[in-house]
């Protein structure tokens, strides 16, 4: 199984996107996959059409008041999610221990080939708790300029990270909203291959309104547009997934 913290402390670079389209593309390959919601905003739940705000998922099970299995919902068929909840801004601002979501996600979920979390725009204690209960990272990169800047401010949290828990996470790399024509773009895609070599997952997904408009739908972008261009290239990144292609 693998267990992937999708992160990066910019925000609007694609996490939401990437968790919720890789997660179903894997799902119609036939291979079960769990989504957890880890940010407040509760943005990937909504993309899935869970807006109750009555539903409590990742935030009660982190509080210690539910255990995690109680808050799955099964969305699609071989995918399920464990929405935010309402009260995950309070479990965020509380001072958890940082391997909770790695004790309460133990032996759980060993029929799933993939569980998927979507992190906040932050570093904070969800982070930290999604990092220790991982066993890699994937971090989406947006093809402008200051995606780069904040990629080394990443990076040296990443490390600080790794020292203060003393374990390494492997790093896979992700291009999204990928404009091909754009010099500026494959710019910042020769330099993260200088830096990042045989990490980057080799499908850029290409920016597409499709993309944009499928989560106001509550659809993914196989239920909304399955012959776009976005729909192809995260069925091509699940693959590269799997088979561990990189640029
Ligand atoms: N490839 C793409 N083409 C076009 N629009 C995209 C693409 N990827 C993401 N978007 C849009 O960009 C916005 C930000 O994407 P998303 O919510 O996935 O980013 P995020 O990193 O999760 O943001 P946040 O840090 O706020 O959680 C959304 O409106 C989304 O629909
Ligand atoms: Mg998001």
């Amino acid at each position: 199984m693998l267990i992937i913290a999708v992160i990066n402390q910019k925000g609007g670079v694609g996490k939401t996107t990437t968790t919720l389209n890789l997660g179903h593309a894997l799902a119609l390959m036939g291979h079960p996959v769990t989504l957890l919601d880890l940010d407040p905003q509760g943005h990937l739940s909504a993309s899935l059409g869970v807006h109750d705000p009555h539903v409590s998922g990742m935030d009660v099970a982190l509080l210690g008041e539910q255990s995690l299995s109680d808050g799955v919902l099964s969305v699609r068929e071989n995918l399920q999610l464990i929405p935010a909840g309402a009260r995950l801004g309070e479990a965020e601002s509380k001072a958890l221990p940082r391997d909770r979501l790695h004790n309460l996600l133990k032996a759980q979920f060993s029929d799933q080939v993939a569980v998927l979390m979507d992190c906040p725009p932050s570093s904070g204690t969800l982070v930290v708790n999604a990092l220790v209960a991982a066993d890699s990272a994937l971090v989406p990169v947006s093809g402008d300029y200051l995606a780069l800047h904040g990629l080394s401010y990443l990076m040296a949290t990443f490390r600080n990270f790794e020292t203060a828990l003393a374990k390494k996470i492997p790093l896979w790399l992700v291009l999204t909203r990928y404009q091909q024509r754009r010099r500026l773009a494959r710019d910042v895609r020769d330099k993260l291959m200088t830096y990042f070599p045989n990490r980057i997952l080799a499908t850029p997904i290409r920016e597409s309104v499709a993309l944009a408009e499928s989560p106001s739908f509550g659809k993914t972008i196989f239920e909304y547009r399955p012959k776009s261009i976005g729909a192809d290239d995260y069925r091509q990144l699940a693959e590269d997934l799997l088979h561990r292609r990189t640029l």
